[in-house]
C-alpha cells in the first residue's frame, strides 16, 4: 500500500543521503592527502606538520583553495621550497573545481591534474578511494629490495619499474592504502638506509636479504 511505499521512499532517501555524505567525506580526505603528499615530496614529516596545519586552517577545503591567489599560497608555502608544488596545488584545485565532477578517483583521472604523477595518484587512489594500486617511493624501493634481495641499483629507472610491478603484486585489494602506507612507514622507521632495526621488523621472517648469509641486509641497498 501507500504506507509501505512511502516507507520505502524514506529508506531510499536515507540511503542516498548516506552515500552522498560518504562521498563528500572521501573527497575531503582526498584533498587533505593530496596537500600532505605534495608537501612530503621534498620535505621531512617533522617540518611538514606545522605547514600542513596552517594550510588547512587557511584553506579547509578544495573549494576554499580554488579561490586563493598565487601570492597567498606562496606566503603560506614560504620555507618549504620548490614552489612549483604550491603552483600545482592551486592550479590543480582550480581545475578540479572547474571540471565540476568532484575529486578524481582513479589513477588515470588523477594524473590529468597538474603535478599529480604516478606517486601522488597512487597514494590518493589507494588511501582515499580504496583502489588496489601501488605506491613506490625511495623508502618502498629499499624495503622491497631487501625483502626480495634485489641487488639492482635503485637509482636506475629500470629498477624502479621492477619495484612498481612488485608493489602491484603485493597490494591488498581490501586495504590498499594501509599496505602502501605500511611499506612507506616501515622504510622510514625500521628498514632504514643504514643499520636497519631488523629485530623490530614485523616482516623480518619474510626478508630474503636478512636470511641470505652471503649478502648482508646493508649490501642489498648499499650503492655508492
Ligand atoms: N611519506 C609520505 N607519504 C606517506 C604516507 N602516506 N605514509 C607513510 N609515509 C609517507
Amino acid at each position: 500500500g501507500s504506507k509501505k511505499s512511502s516507507k520505502q521512499g524514506a529508506k531510499f532517501e536515507q540511503r542516498t543521503t548516506d552515500v552522498t555524505r560518504s562521498i563528500e567525506m572521501e573527497e575531503q580526505r582526498a584533498y587533505e592527502v593530496w596537500v600532505s603528499e605534495m608537501m612530503l615530496q621534498q620535505t621531512r614529516v617533522a617540518t611538514v606538520i606545522e605547514y600542513y596545519r596552517r594550510w588547512m586552517e587557511r584553506w579547509p577545503s578544495l573549494h576554499h583553495l580554488a579561490q586563493a591567489s598565487q601570492e597567498e599560497v606562496n606566503t603560506v608555502w614560504a620555507g618549504l621550497g620548490y614552489y612549483r608544488r604550491a603552483r600545482f596545488l592551486l592550479e590543480g584545485a582550480k581545475q578540479i573545481v572547474e571540471r565540476g565532477s568532484g575529486f578524481p578517483r582513479s589513477v588515470k583521472e588523477l594524473q590529468k591534474v597538474p603535478g599529480i604523477g604516478e606517486y601522488t595518484s597512487g597514494a590518493i587512489a589507494s588511501i582515499c578511494f580504496q583502489q588496489p594500486v601501488p605506491v613506490v617511493d625511495g623508502n618502498v624501493v629499499r624495503v622491497l629490495s631487501r625483502l626480495r634481495a634485489i641487488t639492482e641499483n635503485p637509482k636506475l629507472p629500470s629498477t624502479v619499474r621492477i619495484h612498481w610491478a612488485l608493489a602491484e603484486e603485493l597490494v591488498d585489494a581490501r586495504r590498499p592504502g594501509d599496505l602502501n602506507q605500511s611499506l612507506m612507514e616501515l622504510g622510514a622507521t625500521v628498514c632504514k638506509p643504514s643499520s636497519p632495526d631488523c629485530s623490530f621488523c614485523p616482516v623480518s621472517t619474510h626478508c630474503k636479504a636478512l636470511s641470505l648469509e652471503s649478502k648482508s641486509v646493508k649490501a642489498v641497498t648499499d650503492f655508492p
